[in-house]
């Protein structure tokens, strides 16, 4: 078993433990660290089905007995404030006033994750809460971190919390039953960590992408416990996003963002779109004299061995631009990206000229690249 750490201020940090079969001691890890005496297991119908009967197994040998399993429907539409109440409506019949010591295990991909980590945000203030991450995504990215949150008709995870889990139990065994369209949108983040901080992670992939697409293991668990430790540094540098480190981890994910609005969150995964958003980011960091046109050629190499797409179809460059003029990241009429210099290295750029982003759009979504 490998251990990642999140070295947080306060008593608040929190060790990832990655290694095969560790779905059954999840219950030994909750008693060592003394989370809880209680445990309510927050999970979804399709990884419940797959997945429960060792976890609580599990639990019930760490003395664990009366656990209780609340699922949340499978699929993003349901990351919503009506699944979120339904859940701390749960743990107020769970504790039944009584005061119990509760801690929630999220058993699930980010869906789960974000809205059990919600719950625990919000009730009694916070209560401990276990991430045990289901597809690559959430143990690559959402797992690790402390975003919980919830969708809003008005917008993706505008209503969350900053609530850290007290401990990430990633067991790569159980990506065996994830479809396999989820598993290079997971390793799309994945690329981003390479891109963003690591030369060598990249490399690594180059090399082994065969291998990691047939699920071995040493691969696996290698690049995930890389992933995490990127992560982790990100998190400890910029906890709340408010000192820029965390702005990073956008790479790709600006025009990511708009593809995904522009087709209705339904024609690509996550991954799918931030595999073009990143590919888009290379293409103006070239336009600007930033990065050379063999760096962008790699990535592009890398996201198509990995059967992610590298331009996108079911929306037009003018709805992508269209919905970027709302992001966030977007002060005051300004723009901002993040754009690569080199593999391993990236920096902020604010006020790329409006023609070298349409350009770059229309680019990757005429499908012709650049
Ligand atoms: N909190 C964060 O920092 C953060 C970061 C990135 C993404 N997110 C969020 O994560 C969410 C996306 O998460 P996701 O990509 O994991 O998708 P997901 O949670 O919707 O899971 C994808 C699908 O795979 C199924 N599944 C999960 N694990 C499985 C397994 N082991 N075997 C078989 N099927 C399995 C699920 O039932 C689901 O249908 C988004 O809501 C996004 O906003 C959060
Ligand atoms: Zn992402």
């Amino acid at each position: 078993m490998r251990t990642a750490r999140v070295n947080l201020r306060g008593d608040r940090d929190y060790p990832i433990y990655i290694g095969p079969g560790l779905l059954e001691k999840v219950g030994d890890f909750i008693a060592e660290r003394d989370l809880g005496s209680e445990v309510f297991v927050i999970s979804s119908p399709t990884i419940s089905r797959l997945y429960e009967r060792t976890l609580t197994g599990g639990l019930r040998r760490a003395g664990f007995k009366d656990n209780k399993m609340a699922l949340v429907p499978d699929g993003e539409r349901h990351k919503t404030i009506d699944s979120w109440r339904r859940l701390v409506n749960g743990l107020v019949r769970f504790d039944a006033g009584m005061n119990k010591r509760v801690v929630v295990v999220a058993l699930g991909g980010g869906v789960v994750g974000d809205i059990a980590g919600f719950a625990s945000a919000a009730y009694r203030r916070g209560i401990p809460f276990v991430q045990v991450p289901t597809t690559l995504l959430a143990m690559v990215d959402s797992s690790v971190g402390g975003k919980t949150g919830v969708n809003h008709p008005r917008g993706k995870n505008l209503v969350g919390a900053f609530h850290q889990p007290s401990l990430v139990a990633i067991d790569p065994d159980l990506l065996g039953t994830l479809p396999a369209r989820e598993l290079r949108a997971g390793l799309a983040e994945v690329v981003k960590y390479g891109v963003i901080r690591d030369e060598r992670l990249f490399r690594y992939l180059e090399r082994w992408a065969g291998e990691i697409l047939d699920l071995s293991q040493r691969r696996l668990i290698r690049l995930i416990d890389r992933s995490c430790a990127i992560k982790a540094r990100i998190v400890e540098a910029d906890e709340r996003e408010t000192r820029g480190e965390r702005t990073l981890l956008n790479f790709g994910h600006t025009v990511g963002h708009a593809i995904e609005a522009a087709t209705g969150y339904k024609r690509y995964r996550h991954g799918e779109a931030i595999a073009v958003g990143m590919l888009c980011a290379a293409d103006m960091a070239c336009k600007l004299g930033l990065l050379d046109a063999e760096a962008a050629e790699r990535l592009e190499g890398l996201i198509a061995r990995f059967g992610l797409p590298t331009s996108a179809t079911g929306c037009s460059p003018a709805e992508v631009w269209a919905a970027l003029q709302h992001d966030k990241k977007f002060i005051r009429g300004t723009n901002r990206f993040v754009l690569s210099e080199s593999i391993g290295k990236v920096k902020v750029v604010e006020g790329v000229p409006a023609r070298v982003v349409k350009r770059a759009i229309r680019d990757r979504l005429a499908g012709k690249g650049g």
